[in-house]
């Protein structure tokens, strides 16, 4: 079996209470997964990552664990895992699971017996408990924030304080501690055992902590970079944990694949994580968080496939997540309209009111960015609804949001509405209750409300168009999968001028993006697909590229 054959896969990022409900209960499940797996080849995608589904309260969406070796039992069983696994297999495609070991739950069965046992007791030091400061300790050992609003630090009854980067629900491991990093090996064997062929690595750059006496304020801690003198963010012994993890992965043939959810802006730092004797590769958050743009996206290209050369890995390319706000969306935002209601990040789900959106330009927009990325050597990672076209749900009524991020941010200065409207349930069919993420009797809704608009967003309303989202999403990939070579660009600097970006990839295919609004010239060539149609003014007149337009061109003559 091809162990390189994560290098330049099209992973689809599955978040699976959200794709597709079996039972009707109004989540999604594995049997959901599994019943759609026809429609993932069809797509033709080569990985699925699947976001986590242990058992979980939910308090961030599933990112807070109960139990790291189990199925929540809303979303099926082990046995329906194992049969996913098989079935996946069957169709040719990859599994990557998602695995959470900066925090677990704190309904998992460590963080209650550290809760039942005293102070300074081995159960507590599995987590990172401290005294409080001031009178009694009844004042928080720093004043740190969670990242999803509110302290970082929660007293528990017998006076102490754990720590928790995200939700209260998610106490944070204690890494130094021996049994959690035995644990984790255990767990990353349980998986793989089962066939799992690779994981995704949440915030991995947190593990290690080394918390100073005294300890920094937030706006000392915030001035800090991250690195090696960072408390909290890509300390340099992280680096000890994953090649642990690397051994454990390279006992499977072909060996375990990783990729790690970092954050870091340097290319030496964030190479780290990416080695092979590390995780093996790194997100790539760059094209994410870039407006649409010729030169922005020239420059990230180049930098990252210069970046790679450190690792020797391939790149990786994201343009939507279940963190953020939708691309179709973020791309249509107006101009005049800034950043409306957010916290200042235009690309964090920041919830623009859709007065302020542009959907047709969005979409037009996205559609060309992905034919760009999927044009890039390395590896794309898709999120579930990009391929038709889905945008942000916005409108979501307050009682119905589930993301911590809205509830924990609600007095700020900055409100967040969360995430929320990237993670509304699929339109499957054009009409029915849910259309179609459940079955039409379902004894409950989708457990987020679908807007009307979704009807054409639908799989069933795209399937039979070829000039669809779906159907350009299916185009290219199975070009990608024909035409996908070396791990090489090259630019071709005669066409890329101005708002155009033109490159080619070993065998003859090259790839021109037209990021301006007006119409540039066809170069010559065979189209392969386009992300817009193509202007022809009749017989005679040259074909021209439309604005926010991407055309995939063989320029091989024997193609
Ligand atoms: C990662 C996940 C995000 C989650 C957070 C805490 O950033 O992608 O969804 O909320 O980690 O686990
Ligand atoms: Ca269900």
């Amino acid at each position: 079996m091809d162990a390189d054959w994560w290098r330049q896969a099209v992973v689809y990022q599955i978040y699976p209470r959200s794709f597709a409900d079996a039972n009707g209960d109004g989540i999604g499940d594995l049997a959901g997964i599994i019943s759609r797996i026809g429609y993932l080849e069809q797509l033709g995608v080569d990985a699925v990552w699947l976001s986590p589904f242990y058992p979980s309260a939910l308090a961030d969406g599933g990112y807070d664990v109960d139990d790291y070796r189990d199925v929540d039992p809303r979303i099926g069983t082990l046995e329906q895992f194992d049969a996913l696994v098989a079935a996946l297999h069957e169709a040719g495609i990859w599994l990557i699971v998602d695995i959470v070991p900066n925090h677990s739950s704190n309904r998992h069965r460590w963080f209650q017996e550290a809760l039942a046992s005293a102070p300074g007791s081995p159960a507590r030091d599995r987590y990172i408990f401290r005294d409080g400061l001031g009178a009694g300790g009844s004042r928080p050992p720093s004043d740190w924030t969670s990242q999803f609003g509110g302290p970082a630090w929660t007293r528990v009854p017998d006076g102490q304080w754990y720590f928790h980067t995200f939700t209260v629900e998610q106490p944070e491991l204690n890494w130094d501690n021996p049994e959690v990093r035995a644990e984790f090996l255990d767990t990353l064997r349980f998986w793989a055992d089962r066939g799992v062929d690779g994981f995704r690595v949440d915030v991995a750059a947190r593990l290690a902590k080394k918390f100073p006496e005294p300890m920094p304020s937030q706006a000392e801690l915030s001035r800090i970079p991250s690195g090696p003198d960072s408390p909290v963010y890509d300390r340099d012994e992280v680096q000890s944990i994953y090649a642990e993890w690397r051994r454990v992965f390279n006992e499977y043939d072909p060996p375990r694949m990783a990729v790690a959810e970092v954050w870091v802006n340097s290319p030496e730092r964030r190479a780290r994580y990416a080695r092979p004797e590390s995780l093996g590769q790194a997100f790539n958050f760059d094209l994410l968080k870039a407006d649409f743009d010729a030169e922005q996206f020239r420059r990230i290209v180049t930098s990252n496939l210069d970046q790679v050369k450190l690792s020797e890995s391939s790149s990786t390319w994201v343009l939507s997540n279940h963190d953020v706000v939708r691309h179709a969306t973020r791309y249509g935002l107006r101009p005049d309209g800034g950043r409306p209601g957010g916290r200042g990040d235009r690309w964090v789900n920041d919830g623009a009111p859709a007065s302020q959106i542009d959907r047709g330009l969005g979409l037009r927009r996205a559609r060309a960015a992905t034919l760009v990325e999927l044009a890039l050597p390395g590896s794309a990672y898709l999120y579930q609804g990009e391929e038709l076209g889905l945008g942000e749900v916005t409108g979501i009524p307050d009682e119905q949001r589930q993301d911590p991020k809205f509830w924990r941010t609600r007095d700020d200065e900055r409100p967040s509405v969360g995430r929320d409207g990237c993670r509304v349930p699929l339109p499957w069919t054009r009409s029915g209750p849910s259309f179609g993420f459940g079955p039409d009797d379902s004894a409950a809704g989708p457990h987020l409300p679908q807007p009307d608009w979704f009807a054409d967003c639908s799989v069933e309303a795209e399937s039979g168009d070829p000039s669809s989202t779906l159907g350009m999403y299916r185009r290219a990939l199975e070009l990608r999968r024909e035409m996908q070579g070396g791990e090489t660009l090259e630019w071709d600097d005669g066409l890329s001028v101005g708002d155009v970006l033109a490159f080619s990839r070993p065998g003859g295919w090259l790839c021109v993006a037209n990021f301006g609004d007006d119409p540039v010239p066809l170069p010559s060539g065979r189209v392969l697909v386009s992300s817009a149609p193509l202007i022809r003014p009749g017989t005679d007149g040259p074909a021209r590229i439309p604005g926010a337009c991407t055309v995939w061109l063989s320029i091989d003559a024997g193609r």
